[in-house]
């Protein structure tokens, strides 16, 4: 092991309480800091992706205990290919490294893969990883962990103007009938339904920043940035930023906290 397990293990026992009607039905998180934190740590960068990857594990656990409805994590930006080849390469085993220790938990506790991002653009290798997971947890019925894979949130808005262009094209639809929930139904989130939207988003490491994700889907999000790294995110960092969401009073543009005011 290369982190300092007591100290985590500390930071873990302070006790957040929650208000559990009030849990976050969609959290997306930005995991930030592998890079510094490895770096703090006099190791390579790769040994950030590694223990990050760790820690995905413990948080969907976390998330799913708590009755979050998705939990999307990104993992990789359509920018994170300038990095160097051989971090990119480490990326690229991270999902099938996840995939073959994590599977047997993510059944037994009922979660759901599903992946958003341009993954026909992956190598064939983690192709397969990710197909073979959300085959694997097709029938789960519980949280969906939401992988954004090669995801973009500009490109994402392209290809969903690009699609939603094809049928004025061809005569199924006119300008006119464009809406917000046509495009929203053109985004890769389309399939989580009600749960499309992000409650809250979090990002790790002190950036406050969105680096292009989910850019439609968080007009209505609350944003809570944590100066943790994500190797160090732990389940009570978690509650934590749970808890600064519940404080706050969310509004959709209204006057209420009701979801109807939302415009
Ligand atoms: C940002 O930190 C992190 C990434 C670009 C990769 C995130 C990936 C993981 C946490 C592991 C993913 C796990 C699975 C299962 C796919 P950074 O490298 O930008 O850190 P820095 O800003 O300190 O350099």
């Amino acid at each position: 092991m290369f982190f300092n397990d007591r100290r985590e293990e500390r930071a873990d026992k302070q006790v957040v309480e929650l208000d559990n009607q009030q849990i976050p039905q969609h959290i997306a998180i930005i995991m930030d800091g592998n890079g510094r934190w490895a770096k703090g740590q006099n190791l390579p960068r790769v040994a950030g992706h590694q223990r990050g990857m760790e820690v995905v594990k413990d948080i969907t656990k976390a998330a799913s205990d708590l009755g979050v409805k998705v939990l999307t994590l990104y993992a990789f930006s359509t920018e994170n290919w300038k990095r160097p080849e051989t971090e990119v390469g480490f990326l690229m085993k991270l999902p099938g490294k996840f995939f073959d220790t994590f599977v047997p938990d993510l059944i037994a506790n009922n979660i759901r893969v599903n992946v958003i991002g341009y993954v026909d653009q992956l190598p064939a290798s983690t192709q397969k990883a990710v197909q073979n997971a959300i085959a694997q947890t097709a029938n789960n019925t519980g949280m969906v962990l939401n992988f954004a894979l090669n995801y973009g949130g500009r490109a994402e808005i392209v290809s969903g103007v690009q699609q939603i262009a094809q049928r004025v094209l061809s005569g199924e639809i006119k300008p006119e009938d464009i809406d917000e929930n046509m495009l929203s139904q053109s985004m890769m989130t389309a399939s989580l339904n009600e749960y499309a939207d992000p409650d809250l988003l979090i990002r790790t490491s002190g950036e406050e920043r969105l680096s292009n994700f989910l850019l439609w889907q968080i007009a209505y999000s609350e944003f809570v940035f944590v100066d943790e790294h994500w190797p160090e995110f732990t389940a009570s960092v978690l509650k934590r930023a749970i808890k600064i969401y519940q404080s706050r009073h969310r509004r959709f543009g209204g006057l209420s906290e009701n979801k109807s005011d939302k415009k």
